[in-house]
């Protein structure tokens, strides 16, 4: 099969992860005699730097003709300063709202194989699977009004965010998640704050009629705060956790101490025109340039492209095994290093994708 793929590697880790995913790609292509072509785009930091913004026409346009997009991360100290609409991580926004996907699935695995590694006690994660499907489009990120005075910022008395959500959006992405969770454990905890949002209020509404297509699949709602810490505390009771843009964001971060580091999420998001991928992690500007970065979350996300842009089921299973493998034979980059058998030596970012490479030869 042919797949064009649109690499928008970014800023800080983003290069050296996205990196090691293409690899994999690259070798599954080869593998398959399929054709796959890469073409990069600038986007976030890199960007600025560039042409004076974070996302270039050309990035845009290149996006738009690919069949998926491949993003790193985006995000530069060196400019903190800029106002929001400026800055790397407004490039990121523009293009979740070009490419139109509203539906981010971030999926949350206690690798057995990590068990040690999470400050979680083993018998807490054992076995836990959760499919985050976060709302990317609404809420706080894209309400109007959002506002602050931006020609006197320092004297500036107040500034304006809104959580704003239609009915047709809540639905969309709730159908998303009770056909997923159909597929799994038929289950879904949807996220809110309706004890105190009108929105949460909305949302709940709307989430509980779209439930009553879904006979076969059970519907709870939390209360995000607690929700927060239910999801340390018992882990595996989850299955779907359907949310809003903002609650989503936070939580699968959160959700990163399961597995035991940020950098082994994947994403992807979904009911746009274009899927766009892209690890749960972001630019890591302090460990950026050291070799440390885990390059799994990403190569997990290149499995996403193979299953949800590609129709290569078995190929992404491949690559999931791949990192398994890897895994359970020891191999660790320095943030899943935690309570691992001294035996083996920590490995680099580039080492890592090597060994999966390798373990992927075998799986294929
Ligand atoms: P971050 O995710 O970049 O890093 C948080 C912590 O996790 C850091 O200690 C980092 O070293 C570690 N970490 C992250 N990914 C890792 C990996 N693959 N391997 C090993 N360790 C990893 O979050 P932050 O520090 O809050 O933000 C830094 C910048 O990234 C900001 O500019 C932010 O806006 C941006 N960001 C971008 C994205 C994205 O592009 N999708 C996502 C989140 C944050
Ligand atoms: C993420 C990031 C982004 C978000 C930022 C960088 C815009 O944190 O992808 O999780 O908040 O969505
Ligand atoms: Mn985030």
């Amino acid at each position: 099969m042919k797949l064009k793929i649109a690499v928008l590697a970014g800023d800080g880790i983003g290069p050296e992860v996205t990196h090691e995913a293409t690899n994999i790609l690259r070798a599954v292509a080869e593998f398959g005699g399929h054709e796959f072509t890469f073409v990069e785009g600038l986007i976030g930091g890199v960007a600025i730097t560039a042409t004076g913004g974070p996302l270039p026409q050309e990035t845009i346009d290149t996006a738009l003709a690919a069949d998926a997009v491949l993003l790193g991360a985006v995000g530069d100290s060196k400019y903190g300063s800029l106002p929001p609409d400026k800055r790397p991580e407004a490039g990121l926004l523009q293009i979740r709202q070009i490419l139109g996907g509203f539906a981010n699935l971030r999926p949350s695995i206690a690798y057995p194989a990590l068990a040690n590694n999470s400050p979680l006690r083993p018998e807490i994660t054992k076995g836990a699977d959760i499919l985050f499907v976060r709302e990317l489009l609404g809420g706080l990120y894209f309400g109007i009004p959002r506002w602050w005075n931006r020609d006197t910022p320092v004297h500036c008395e107040e500034a304006i965010n809104t959580m704003r959500y239609t009915k047709p959006e809540v639905e969309r992405v709730a159908k998303v998640a009770f056909e997923l969770a159909s597929k799994r454990k038929k289950k879904v905890t949807s996220v809110d704050k309706a004890n105190v949002l009108e929105v949460s209020q909305l949302w709940r509404a709307v989430v509980t009629e779209v439930a009553k297509s879904y006979p076969d699949v059970t519907l709870e709602h939390q209360l995000v705060d607690s929700m927060a810490m239910h999801l340390m505390n018992t882990p595996r009771s989850f299955d779907v956790v359907l949310t809003e843009n903002l609650f989503g964001d936070i939580l699968s971060d959160e959700s990163g101490v399961i597995t035991g580091s940020l950098g082994m999420l994947p994403s992807a998001t979904i009911g746009g025109a274009v899927n766009l991928y892209e690890p749960v992690h972001g630019s890591a500007p302090d460990i950026a340039g050291t070799g440390k970065a885990n390059p799994l979350g990403a190569i997990l996300t290149a499995a996403m492209v193979l299953r949800h842009s590609a129709g290569l089921d078995a190929e992404a299973d491949a690559v999931e095994k791949a990192v398994t493998t890897v895994l359970e034979a020891g191999h660790r980059t320095a943030d899943i290093a935690r309570n691992t058998d001294p035996a083996h030596a920590v490995v680099t970012t580039t080492q890592m994708g090597k060994l999966v490479l390798e373990a992927l030869t075998q799986a294929l």
